[in-house]
């Protein structure tokens, strides 16, 4: 495969960021070209942010799987799709060619169709990070329905919320999941999840870890008995063939659920051509993929950065995507460099959450790993300071590889803004030049464009995003006016990110970080007010709030001020099951690192939370706390001053 649209100076950049604002039905009309599609599209573009409506290749016709694995099948069948790297690295490796892929997702799409699965309807995929979850999704996205991938920590409660709001049919998971020491109990936790559900038609169960589990009559199923028996409908004479579903270019192509600044999480729905040109576009531009290549995101596919990178990026590409089932530091902290050494990875796209916890073990887990073959590293999920852009560059690049500094949201699909590896400046902890087709601006609190530079030169405000890219989100599923408010509302005319920026004299963006009430805590979303909920459910809490403060290795902590009524024992096991509480509600990602007990909250006369207060405490700041005028009542302040962990 060749990529024509690869972008190879820095002139190119610019003369292609031009082109696709000056004429962006003419740009994207031209990298459509590089794609298969069942019809073309009538109309490349037709938008309004007000209601909004977003339709990119408006009329075309495709399959994102044809794009992904059938058009790669005369030239590559037997390249490597897929390499899969086992949790316990004593286990066999799995490379997945082309070919094996091609069949795999067939017999996945028959299995799905056998038991009743259509265009349109919602599967739930609940599975640890084994191959059988990308077939699971190309298998979905084959027969046109419409996966919704959730992470393995999520809870059981989280679970059946997000069935409940996409109404549900089907789900696909394992019977365990691998995570470097632990074997996390899948199947028991959706088990859960289903009580009381009267949507769920199916659940497809894959083996992972042989943990027993309990297997309902008429609802759940064997994957391997389903996958065995699909095989011999699939392949006739050596032919393998399930024909693809047409989609149109706007057919919702999957639902992934992300936190916000309310308590519950937002199903993001995206588009299948759209999505595609985009993941693809960007995969190919952002870090310069040269096909033959190993790609290795160490991202779990439960988040946007595994759909859009590990899968349909790569593999619209091509390109080999290495996937990975265990954690950074086991069986020790060198796991990624021996998987680098042995895998001979070219390109490394990691969160900088977790180059800051293997900082934290020194260079003894280099020793002895050669990472020669590395030529391009990246990073995504949150700010990367100073000091781990350079280590990162030092001693995994060896001040040899370009550094892509990649910043985007699940609501945008894929890399918003980034240097392209190699060919635009990198600059330590700057995210840089938008990609071709997004044009962002900094707005002020009342959506005036910034213009007035600050003291160091520097523009600062609100990130927003003035007209569409392609895989811009469509809507909040089933609730279309819900993703209006959220993201078109706040500045008219605008899609505004909920991110803070600074804009330099040379146009390179520098992410500060959520300007709203979320938290980035190792680079995954959680709401305040979702984890405020969870607290809340404890039976002895009567309010908290919770707000975030820097913590060396997550970014961001979880600090959460408790107002609990009648203490059973003592206070430390009180807190105990507060976090217990948290954990059965979200997950285990949301609990909080601190929770500090107090009897009352700095509320404003009509009874609103000051939480810049509560933050300046929580970031130790103890003097300069801002107008406090507007307390009903200062002492609290006090007194949750000096109660501050
Ligand atoms: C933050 C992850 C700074 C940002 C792909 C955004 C970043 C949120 C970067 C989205 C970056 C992501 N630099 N901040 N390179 N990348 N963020 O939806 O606050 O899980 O709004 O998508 O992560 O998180 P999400």
């Amino acid at each position: 495969m060749s990529y024509p649209y690869q972008i190879a100076s820095l002139e190119q950049y610019h003369a292609d960021y031009k082109k696709s604002v000056d004429d962006p039905e003419g740009f994207w009309g031209s990298i459509a070209e590089n794609f298969e599609w069942r019809k073309k599209h009538d109309k490349v573009l037709e938008w309004n942010f007000t209601e909004p409506k977003v339709e990119w290749f408006k009329g075309a016709k495709l399959n994102i799987t044809e794009n992904c694995i059938d058009r790669h099948l005369k030239t590559m069948a037997d390249k490597p799709a897929i390499i899969w790297e086992p949790n316990n690295p004593e286990e066999r490796v799995r490379i997945v060619t082309y070919a094996r892929l091609h069949k795999r997702v067939c017999q996945v799409a028959q299995m799905l169709v056998n038991n009743g699965v259509k265009k349109g309807d919602r599967v739930c995929i609940y599975m640890g990070m084994v191959p059988e979850l990308a077939y699971a999704i190309l298998g979905c996205a084959r027969i046109g329905a419409i996966h919704s991938v959730i992470f393995g920590g999520f809870s059981a409660q989280s679970i059946a919320d997000r069935l409940y709001d996409a109404q549900a049919e089907f789900i696909i998971t394992c019977d365990g999941a691998y995570r470097g020491a632990k074997d996390i109990p899948l199947k028991s936790v959706i088990d859960d999840a289903l009580i009381g559900n009267r949507t769920v038609k199916k659940v497809f169960v894959y083996t992972r870890t042989r943990i027993p589990v309990s297997m309902l009559k008429g609802r759940d199923l064997w994957w391997e008995d389903e996958m065995e028996y699909a095989e011999t409908q699939v392949e006739k004479d050596g032919v393998v063939s399930f024909p693809a579903v047409e989609m149109d270019a706007e057919d919702p192509l999957f639902i992934l659920y992300t936190s916000g600044s309310t308590g519950k999480p937002k199903g993001v729905v995206h588009s299948s051509a759209g999505y595609m040109v985009w993941t693809n576009y960007t995969f190919v531009n952002v870090f310069q993929y040269q096909p033959g290549q190993v790609h290795f995101c160490t991202a779990d596919i439960g988040w946007i950065t595994g759909h859009s990178y590990i899968v349909y990026g790569p593999l619209s590409a091509g390109g080999t995507s290495l996937m990975f089932e265990g954690v950074p530091t086991y069986p020790d902290a060198g796991r990624f460099w021996d998987i680098v050494d042995r895998h001979k990875v070219n390109i490394l796209y990691t969160a900088p959450t977790a180059i800051r916890s293997l900082m934290g073990f020194g260079l003894d887990p280099l020793k002895g790993k050669d990472l020669s073959s590395l030529k391009i590293l990246g990073t995504v999920g949150e700010p990367i300071n100073e000091e781990a852009w350079h280590w990162y560059d030092e001693h995994i690049g060896k001040k040899k590889c370009p550094i892509v500094d990649t910043w985007w949201q699940t609501e945008n699909g894929g890399v918003l803004i980034s240097n392209l590896a190699g060919i635009t400046p990198s600059k330590p902890s700057w995210a840089t030049l938008p990609m071709p087709g997004v044009q962002p601006i900094l707005v002020d609190e009342n959506g005036k464009e910034v213009t007035e530079k600050d003291e160091h030169g520097m523009l600062k405000g609100n990130l927003c995003i003035k007209a569409p890219w392609p895989s811009i989100l469509r809507t909040t599923y089933g609730d279309h006016e819900r993703c209006r408010i959220n993201y078109f509302a706040t500045y008219p005319n605008l899609y505004f990110t909920g991110d803070g920026a600074l804009k330099d004299a040379d146009g390179n963006y520098r992410i500060t970080g959520r300007v709203d009430d979320v938290l980035n805590v190792s680079g995954h979303r959680i709401g305040t007010a979702e984890v405020e909920n969870a607290i809340n459910m404890h039976a002895g809490v009567v309010e908290s709030a919770v707000v975030g403060y820097p913590h060396d290795i997550k970014g961001q902590g979880i600090y959460a001020y408790v107002i609990y009524g009648h203490m059973h024992g003592d206070a430390e096991h009180t807190k105990k099951d507060i976090l217990q509480t948290v954990t059965r509600v979200i997950g285990a990602i949301a609990k909080p690192d601190k929770i500090q007990f107090v009897t009352g909250l700095p509320k404003t006369r009509s009874g609103k939370i000051m939480r810049r207060i509560l933050r300046k405490i929580a970031e130790g700041e103890m003097t300069n706390l801002g107008d406090t005028s507007a307390l009903l009542d200062p002492t609290v302040v006090e007194e949750i001053k000096n109660g501050k962990l």
